[in-house]
């Protein structure tokens, strides 16, 4: 027997492993094919080992590296078949491909957030930005600062949640309007989302505590022309191009003239389109810029607030105020 002889031997030996022992499907054909190969008695590589004897003295230091190196390789390749039948050896409860998968949970917006986000894009092309203002407010912020008289109901502790260090929960956003015109010097466009709190019973219509949207608009030779065109314009963006949108008169202290925007629209209570209110408005009452220190014979402007609850409701024709406050997976999962 020649080297040459020899490593030929050992190459189809090398040569036909993989297909062997790809062909074990099961552990027993794999110790079949392990003893076949590499095993101690009968194996081929033994065989091989056997002849190297035959060999001179200086060929069989090769020849025993070369069958050293195929030793190692066949028992790796054996090693990964054998943990790959193992794996899928594997008790039957876990490759049942029958079991239900896992539910993927989805986080949603929340709608009166939904909602928020929309308006403050709409008004955000519009040029106004977001200002906010503190829960936690000082009456005069609340009311004295707004034109409320000293006698007003809205003041009485039957409506408002006093604190005990005589401040008050903000029943209103419209604090934020004060605050930004001592702050800021005009011109001024702010949107003021935030939470606000009433002594109020929680059904179906009302909560004690809610989201507002307070919006500002203060410069000078601003208009009740200005306010009805970009309130409509919000209408119009936010409900469709072709809502109609009215203006009728209302009351609020800080802004003379006072109205309500009201919008044509189709809820999907099944009552059909009918005017519903979205927000209060008005021009800035000159108390109210003088009282943040601005000159009222050169500063004008106009202000609104709206719910964006109510404003939700009516978008997804919801008929109960508290499914946007129930933490109802099944319907807040429908916003995702
Ligand atoms: N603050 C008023 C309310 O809570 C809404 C409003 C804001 C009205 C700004 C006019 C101008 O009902």
């Amino acid at each position: 027997m020649t080297l040459h002889e020899f490593q030929q031997a050992c190459d189809a030996l090398r040569a036909d492993a993989p297909a062997r022992i790809a062909a074990a499907l099961s552990l027993e054909a794999w110790h079949d094919v392990r003893s076949a190969m590499v095993g101690r008695k009968s194996g081929r590589l033994t065989e091989l080992m056997a002849l190297l004897p035959q060999l001179d003295r200086e060929e069989r230091r090769d020849a025993g590296a070369a069958i050293n190196t195929l030793k190692l390789a066949l028992e790796a390749a054996l090693e990964a078949r054998k943990a790959e039948l193992e794996a899928s050896a594997a008790p039957a409860l876990q490759r049942d491909l029958t079991m239900p998968a896992r539910a993927l949970w989805r986080g949603a917006v929340h709608p009166v957030s939904l909602v928020i986000d929309e308006i403050c894009d709409i008004f955000r092309e519009l040029g106004f930005t977001v200002a906010l203002g503190p829960e936690a407010e000082s009456p005069w912020y609340n009311f004295t600062a707004l034109n409320f008289p000293d006698d007003h109901p809205a003041m009485d502790m039957h409506d408002t949640l006093y604190l005990q260090d005589g401040g008050v929960l903000r029943t209103h956003t419209s604090p934020v309007q004060v605050r930004t015109l001592q702050s800021y010097a005009p011109p001024v466009r702010i949107l003021a989302p935030g939470n606000v709190y009433r002594r109020d019973f929680f059904d179906a219509t009302h909560a004690p505590a809610f989201a507002q949207l307070e919006g500002l608009a203060i410069d000078e030779g601003i208009t009740f022309a200005d306010l009805k065109a970009t309130l409509a314009h919000f209408a119009r963006a936010f409900y469709g191009e072709r809502t109609p949108t009215r203006l009728v008169p209302s009351y609020f202290p800080f802004t003379e003239p006072s109205g309500q925007m009201e919008v044509f629209f189709d809820v999907g209570d099944g009552r059909g389109a009918r005017w519903i209110e979205i927000m209060g408005c008005g021009l800035v009452h000159p108390a109210v810029l003088e009282a943040a220190g601005l000159d009222s014979e050169k500063y004008s402007g106009w202000a609104f607030g709206m719910g964006p609850a109510r404003i939700a409701m009516s978008r997804f024709g919801l008929t109960d105020i508290r499914l946007l406050y129930d933490s109802d997976v099944r319907f807040l999962e429908q916003f995702a």
